[in-house]
């Protein structure tokens, strides 16, 4: 969480800080600010509590020149999200300023013991923390910057990525990292002259280089306005830079005229799934390849066992992965919360794989999970959508989704390329365990090329979502069912509703109504079932049944041409038929749909909800 945004080079810094910061808002925006040094050496430091927007307020009135600056948008930690909690923070002598994203775990005793040798505080921050050290270290070992940084981290627990500039030398930004991202980018102005740029992601690069350098944990690097890249370790061993091209374009960050990115990217779903198809099925003979595998194909045939590890919407998807998995491979497979699991000593044996399922790839308690699992010598698999992300990079393997940048913090089409990609892997280990026979492993892969077509499908005929969301914005509550494949649909499409609209909603196996939340139901109670005509259709029926004689208001997802349970339903979404496995992938649509105009017409802010963000870099 936070966004960390930094330039140095010939241009006016602020512009290009202020178009970061709004690109990396997703991750945090309870407050910002920006810092800068103009051209005659003054080192000023500007913020606000809110939004990007109101940081620019502040800023109008303000020299806001200067060639060289650093810049942060807070998901509070340590400290209530206000003015004086935001960063950037200066150093007792304001010769320093530093941005921070994650958490610095003993700041306490670090605090004290400068404050015994005179230093004063003026935030309730763990990174005023780490600036502070930062100018100890300087001072009472006479070193330049980059010294006082390596060893100020020398002596830090934690996590983070830090960028920060110093009133006296300001051709140079000194940035580092251990567990939170940090991308530098490597560019020439107009005039061929050196500019680097920061970002804790790609998006506030992009528009102005392809070429990055990803920064390793516990490296620490100088960017000179001269074009000197220096990175070292923290023991000052010289590290070589690795310049990596970005696969990412400008117009995949735009709204591209929808009205929010969580739209967007629901409309994007057909289009985003056919491509993580492609290149991955052949038309040839039903293969399926995924390049992941092609090097390790004996650690997923020889495993014992197989535990995915992921939170929130991709332990959903996870779920999902699970089912389709342990029928289609007879390999038993453990869905762990990554936060669950590496605090709780699980037994993990050399012969088991552990994926890592995540959106961002960032993900502080999955990154956890994965140590964990290595130091148990199981062969690490991930799963993510963020091209050359932390966790893509601690793996022993892995496969990206390639739905393109998600930027709504409600996870949506990164849910059901999960989906899909878990299908896949079943698939491909399928077919070399030979636990389906020809006939189905090729009735499944042909099914499954036909789901992008199915979810375009889906998105008309749900159109009008929009205006039935208005009856439900008066709800307190809602339920969720859904049985076998379409229970872990019942979580997600619970977890939409919550965080993005604040509606309370619970997700349950339909089954599991008569052992105690049937007592919630009454005539005020919206319950949305998932019904397809498929696999326990009778039994879903009987559990709607229950749900009525109690008054509860049915909301269902019903197969194209169902009359059973339209019938019984106050309210119904269409679906086209598919396979019982592939039904999460377009049942999901339109309880996205629901979600997302529920929480439009409350006004809520649905790219940017209360108190998320889209990386959860902490734990
Ligand atoms: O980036 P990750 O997939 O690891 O993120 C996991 C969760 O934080 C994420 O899915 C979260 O639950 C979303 N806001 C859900 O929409």
């Amino acid at each position: 969480m936070c966004g960390i945004v930094g330039y140095i080079g010939t241009q006016q810094a602020y512009p290009i800080l202020i178009k970061g910061l709004h690109r990396l808002e997703y991750r945090g925006y309870d407050s910002a600010g920006v810092s800068l040094i103009n051209k005659s050496g003054a080192l000023t430091v500007y913020k606000a509590k809110g939004k990007v927007d109101d940081l620019e307020a502040v800023c109008a009135d303000k020299d806001i020149s200067g060639t060289i600056g650093i810049a942060h948008t807070r998901w509070a930690t340590h400290g209530e999200p206000n003015e004086a909690n935001a960063h950037p923070h200066y150093s007792q002598s304001h010769n320093l300023a530093l941005v921070h994203n994650g958490i610095i775990e003993n700041y306490k005793p670090l605090r004290s013991m400068m404050e015994r040798s005179g230093i004063s505080f003026c935030s309730d921050t763990d990174t005023e923390v780490l600036v502070q050290l930062v100018e100890y270290m300087q001072n009472s070992h006479k070193c330049d910057l980059f010294t006082a940084v390596q060893l100020a981290l020398k002596n830090v627990v934690g996590a983070y990525a830090i960028a920060i500039i110093e009133k006296s030398h300001p051709d140079r930004i000194v940035c580092a990292r251990k567990g939170s991202p940090l991308i530098i980018g490597v560019g020439k102005d107009k005039n061929d002259r050196a500019e680097f740029f920061i970002g804790s992601d790609a998006t506030p690069i992009v528009e102005y280089t392809d070429q990055v350098v990803y920064l390793g944990d516990e490296e620490i690097a100088s960017l000179d306005r001269t074009g000197k890249l220096q990175i070292t370790n923290l023991n000052n061993v010289k590290q070589t830079p690795q310049l990596v091209k970005l696969q990412m374009s400008l117009d995949q960050l735009e709204k591209g005229g929808y009205p929010h990115f969580m739209l967007k990217e629901i409309w994007e779903q057909p289009d985003a799934l056919r491509i993580c198809i492609k290149g991955r099925v052949s038309n040839l003979n039903s293969k399926v390849t995924l390049s992941g595998i092609i090097d390790h194909k004996d650690k997923f045939l020889n495993c014992r066992r197989i535990i995915i590890c992921a939170c929130g919407t991709s332990w959903h998807a996870s779920l999902i992965g699970k089912y389709f998995i342990e029928e289609a491979c007879h390999l038993p497979v453990e869905v762990e919360y990554a936060s669950e699991f590496r605090y709780r000593n699980p037994v993990i044996n050399a012969d088991d794989v552990v994926i890592a399922v995540s959106q961002s790839g960032e993900t502080a308690d999955t990154l956890a999970a994965i140590q964990l699992a290595k130091e148990h010598h199981a062969f690490v698999y991930g799963i993510c959508n963020v091209i050359g992300s932390s966790i893509s990079r601690a793996t022993d393997s892995g496969t990206y989704l390639h739905v393109g940048p998600e930027i709504g913090v409600a996870s949506t089409k990164a849910f059901t390329g999960q989906v899909i990609t878990l299908c896949l892997l079943g698939l491909a280990i399928a077919q070399e365990k030979k636990t389906l026979n020809d006939k189905m492993l090729n009735m499944l892969v042909n099914e499954l090329q036909q789901i992008p077509d199915k979810m375009q499908w889906t998105l008309e005929h749900n159109k009008d979502i929009s205006q039935f969301a208005q009856m439900f914005t008066y709800c307190k509550n809602f339920i969720y069912l859904g049985r076998g494949y379409n229970y872990p649909v019942a979580l997600e499409g619970a977890l939409k509703l919550k965080e993005i609209s604040y509606i309370h909603a619970e997700g349950y196996p339909a089954a599991e109504m008569k052992h105690g939340p049937i007592a919630l139901i009454d005539e005020e109670m919206p319950v949305v079932v998932i019904a397809p005509k498929r696999g326990m259709y009778d039994k879903i029926v009987s559990n709607i049944q229950e749900i009525k004689s109690r008054h509860g208001k049915i909301i269902s997802v019903v197969t194209e041409g169902d009359v059973t349970v339209k019938e019984m339903s106050d309210f119904s979404f269409v679906i086209p038929d598919t396979r019982d496995c592939y039904v999460p992938l377009l049942a999901v649509i339109p309880l996205q749909l629901l979600s997302y105009y529920v929480a439009v017409a409350k006004g809520r802010n649905v790219d940017q909800p209360r108190n998320l963000a889209k990386s959860v870099t902490v734990e």
